[in-house]
């Protein structure tokens, strides 16, 4: 089963200049507790963000290039679609843009932080999809350092 995770603004934001946009440290600890264990398949400019490979997940990267640090450098998303679509092993993509856009057709979740903001200056942005054809289930709500959002589970009809 593939889920998405991502973080996202009122306009999709997603990051800006290859970096975060909102830092919410509720946020950070529910991507852990959400992927710890997982497998995390990223873009290779994701993997450029990160401080250091995310602890205790198989850290798989997408790129065409071949370099050290990732558990597994996979050099396209046919094989991973085709291994995890129907697979009982959930996988999370934790992004970035290039990546969502790919995996959203075959994701059954997506738990997106839709936070309650907007930045204009945004470089990257979340795919568009149909609310119709998923049901939205709201998880939580909360509020750090006066910024809104809510942690919300899409998962497909
Ligand atoms: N808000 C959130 O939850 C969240 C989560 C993650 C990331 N982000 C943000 O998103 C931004 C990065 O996203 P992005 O869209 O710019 O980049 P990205 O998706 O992280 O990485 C893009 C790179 O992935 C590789 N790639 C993608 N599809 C591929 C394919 N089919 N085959 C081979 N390689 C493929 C290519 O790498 P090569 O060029 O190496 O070939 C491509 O340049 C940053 O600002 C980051 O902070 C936000």
């Amino acid at each position: 089963m593939i889920s998405i995770i991502a973080a996202i603004g009122k306009n999709n934001e997603l990051g800006k200049n290859n970096k975060l946009i909102w830092h919410i440290k509720e946020d950070m600890k529910y991507f852990r507790e959400k992927t710890l264990g997982h497998k995390v398949i990223m873009g290779s400019r994701t993997w450029d963000s990160l401080p250091e490979k995310l602890p205790q997940r198989e850290n798989i990267v997408v790129t065409t290039r071949e370099f050290e640090g990732p558990d597994l450098i996979a050099h396209g998303v046919d094989e991973i679609i085709e291994k995890y679509t129907d697979s009982d092993e959930e996988v999370f993509i934790i992004g970035g843009g290039t990546l969502y856009m790919q995996f959203l057709p075959y994701a059954k979740n997506l738990y997106l932080t839709e936070v309650d903001a907007t930045d204009k200056k945004a470089t990257t942005y979340f795919p568009e999809f149909d609310k119709s054809k998923y049901n939205r289930e709201v998880l939580k709500k909360g509020s750090e350092n006066g910024l809104d959002y809510a942690f919300v589970k899409y998962t497909k009809k």
